[in-house]
């Protein structure tokens, strides 16, 4: 017998298992009553930094029958080892405040030891399933440590001080791989790299000013997947990466970076289809299905659950993709 975490762990290393894997990014979060509840309670960054709440919050999409939890946390809070401030206001983009010069020190891990307390609870609760610890890219990362419309004041950093965005990168990236080692160490089964804005960048951008600190990354954290958005234009880079999974949105073909990479794929549903009817749900599932049937797939949305989803029908989708690739 394979159990959940099994599956999705084989799945990940391109192994053969029992069925598809499924979980949703950001299915921690507030299209579910119970977050919603606890969140009228709490603010967002109380419910990160109590281990007790964040295990609470990890734990309640098991309710939806996924294989995977991701620990509930937000990319920003690596940046409270470095003294910032964070701002998490209703309905807008989150804001830092911090002193550019605290980003060239080393990090200050013991400022959230709340990450790694809220591992260990999870997993002392639930073996069942995997436990997927995140990161963001050092790049996704500086689009809001600089902020500005459509993140214009970090392309304008990077181009303007060439050497210095160089520095600031490889310091991030220095934080990020230790950071996530300590997440593996403390009992993630797998970690995922967020590079939610990579996709704005032209190829020769992303190329200079991206590639090479996630390729570090790459080398020195296993298991891990990267995930990009509307990145088709990226696809080229990809194989020259060495991560476990690919994980992309739908407008990227999961056949298409399974061809280039030889790695596991992940994705890729268009977030609003589960916002569809149960009929227009299960045949977009379906064809996701038939066009990952011979490749290793773990099946997730493009981009995070939308927050109007009825949790319903993410069970719904759960349940048709085990039941379609059970072998
Ligand atoms: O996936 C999960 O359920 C686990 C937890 C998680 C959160 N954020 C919780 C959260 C994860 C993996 C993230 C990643 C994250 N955070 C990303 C990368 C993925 C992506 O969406 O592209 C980014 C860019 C952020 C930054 C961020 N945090 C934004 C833009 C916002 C506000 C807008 C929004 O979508 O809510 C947040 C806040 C945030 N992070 C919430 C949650 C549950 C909502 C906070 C609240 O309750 O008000």
């Amino acid at each position: 017998m394979q159990n959940k975490r099994e599956v999705f762990l084989k799945t990940l290393y391109g192994e053969k298992s029992k069925y598809t894997p499924v979980w949703f990014m950001r299915q921690a979060g507030r299209f579910l009553k119970e977050y919603r509840e606890l969140r009228e309670k709490y603010d967002f960054l109380t419910m990160c930094r109590e281990p007790e709440l964040a295990a609470r919050i990890t734990l309640l999409p098991e309710k939806l029958d996924v294989d995977a939890l991701i620990l509930f946390s937000d990319i920003l809070i690596p940046l409270l080892s470095f003294r910032a401030q964070l701002n998490y206001k209703d309905n807008s983009q989150p804001t830092v405040k911090i002193e550019l010069k605290n980003l060239e020190s080393s990090p200050d891990f013991s400022r959230i030891s709340f990450v790694l307390e809220a591992i260990k609870l999870v997993k002392s609760e639930d073996r069942e399933h995997a436990l997927i610890g995140f990161a963001a890219s050092p790049f996704t990362l500086s689009c809001y440590i600089f902020g500005g419309d459509g993140f214009s004041n970090l392309k304008a950093f990077m181009k303007n001080r060439e050497k210095e965005y160089f520095e600031l990168l490889e310091n991030l990236t220095d934080m990020t791989i230790e950071y996530l080692k300590l997440k593996l160490k403390a009992g993630c089964d797998a970690v995922q790299l967020f590079d939610s804005w990579a996709g704005i960048l032209s190829k020769d951008d992303y190329k200079k000013f991206v590639l090479p600190f996630v390729k570090r990354i790459a080398e020195n954290v296993k298991p891990s997947i990267y995930f990009v958005k509307n990145s088709c234009h990226l696809n080229e880079f990809l194989e020259k990466l060495d991560f476990n999974c690919f994980s992309v949105d739908w407008r990227t073909s999961l056949k298409d970076i399974y061809k280039k990479t030889m790695k596991t794929v992940q994705g890729n549903m268009d977030n609003t289809v589960p916002l569809l009817e149960k009929r227009v749900i299960e045949k977009e599932t379906v064809k996701i299905l038939s066009e990952t049937e011979n490749i290793p797939h773990i099946f997730n949305l493009g981009h995070g659950v939308l927050k109007n989803t009825e949790p319903d029908s993410l069970k719904f989708i759960v349940d048709l993709v085990h039941e379609r690739t059970l072998k």
